[in-house]
């Protein structure tokens, strides 16, 4: 596997299995008090971020800093893309730096897959459009693997705007390839126009669904992506899809909430469920990094000590 692209690229359990046991390794190494390892020394990964990000960005600098790579930050509120430059044009400027690895987040499905194309290094899409955020499904997998000891059989709601969500379709894919049901549940003007093909319920009534669920997982009501009034009003919203502590009591007491963040608390999610125990929002956030160590040393690794500790001086 050269790219991280789709879920898909990881061709189904089997490999997912494989970036799950890494992060097990690899939750250890961020667990030690110099959490560092030398295994991607000498290899530079480069971002080239389109939109905004805190959490992914964040956590692909930081796993890159503990595999020992050199990292490239290019902001492109601050460079050429600004004076018309072209994404190809960038691409191929970036890779002349000398990149292993461009991490990539942009506006349009497909993005990732064109720069894959056009340069030799190894690329991963960290989000593009409406399309997919693999790395995201995968850092959700290991959370509810964590949480719920594994996922065949569990029955998943991703619960809210699946129509703009990229978080939802890799989601998709990546529980299902590993055995849980999922329900989607969101009123059908924020559902894809078609569904044909995902291997998925659908329902308008998450107070009928919650009480069956393992995993409550909610997306953010993606205002920016939306170009016409596909709700009548967020208020209304809330009142038939948003978690609220009241229907957190319809849950099994081992149910879990999940969200990919950002979160509008009130929203999609009350403030306060936000907080309970049995939400593992951060815990997602902080699996976000070992899982994202997991995907580097898979693609840019090959054959090196996987999490021999550091022998030179902690340079940062
Ligand atoms: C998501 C994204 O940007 O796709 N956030 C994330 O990466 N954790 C979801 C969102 O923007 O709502």
């Amino acid at each position: 596997m050269k790219h991280l692209l789709s879920v898909d690229d990881l061709d189904g359990a089997d490999r997912i299995d494989e970036v799950m046991r890494l992060t097990d390794a690899f939750v250890e190494v961020s667990a030690r008090t110099i959490p560092r390892v030398p295994a991607l020394r000498g290899k530079t990964v480069a971002w080239l971020f389109y939109e905004d990000s805190t959490r992914t960005r964040l956590s692909f600098e930081t796993a890159a800093k503990r595999l020992s790579a050199d990292t490239m930050n290019f902001s492109v509120s601050t460079s050429s893309v600004k004076k018309g430059e072209s994404l190809r044009d960038t691409a191929l400027t970036v890779e002349a730096m000398g990149v292993d690895a461009i991490v990539v987040r942009h506006g349009s499905a497909g993005a990732p897959h064109r720069i894959a194309q056009w340069v030799g290094a190894t690329v991963i899409n960290a989000g593009d459009g409406w399309h997919e955020h693999p790395t995201q499904a995968l850092l959700d997998t290991y959370t509810i693997r964590d949480k719920l000891g594994g996922l065949a059989g569990r029955h998943i709601a991703i619960i809210g705007d699946i129509k703009h969500s990229r978080v939802a379709r890799s989601d998709v894919l990546a529980f299902t390839a590993m055995g849980a049901e999922v329900t989607l549940v969101a009123p059908p003007t924020l559902l894809p126009p078609s569904l044909e093909g995902w291997p998925v319920r659908v329902s308008h009534n998450l107070d009928a669904v919650l009480p069956t669920v393992d995993v409550a997982y909610l997306l953010r009501m993606q205002r920016e992506r939306m170009t016409e009034a596909l709700l009548p009003s967020l208020r209304e919203y809330t009142a038939c899809y948003g978690l609220t502590t009241r229907r957190v009591d319809l849950m099994d007491d081992k149910a879990i909430v999940m969200h990919p963040g950002p979160m509008n608390r009130g929203v999609e999610i009350s403030a306060e469920v936000a907080d309970l125990p049995r939400s593992v929002i951060v815990d997602q956030v902080r699996n976000g990094v070992a899982v994202r160590m997991a995907v580097l040393y898979l693609l840019l690794g090959a054959g090196t000590d996987l999490v021999a500790p550091d022998q030179e001086p902690d340079r940062s």
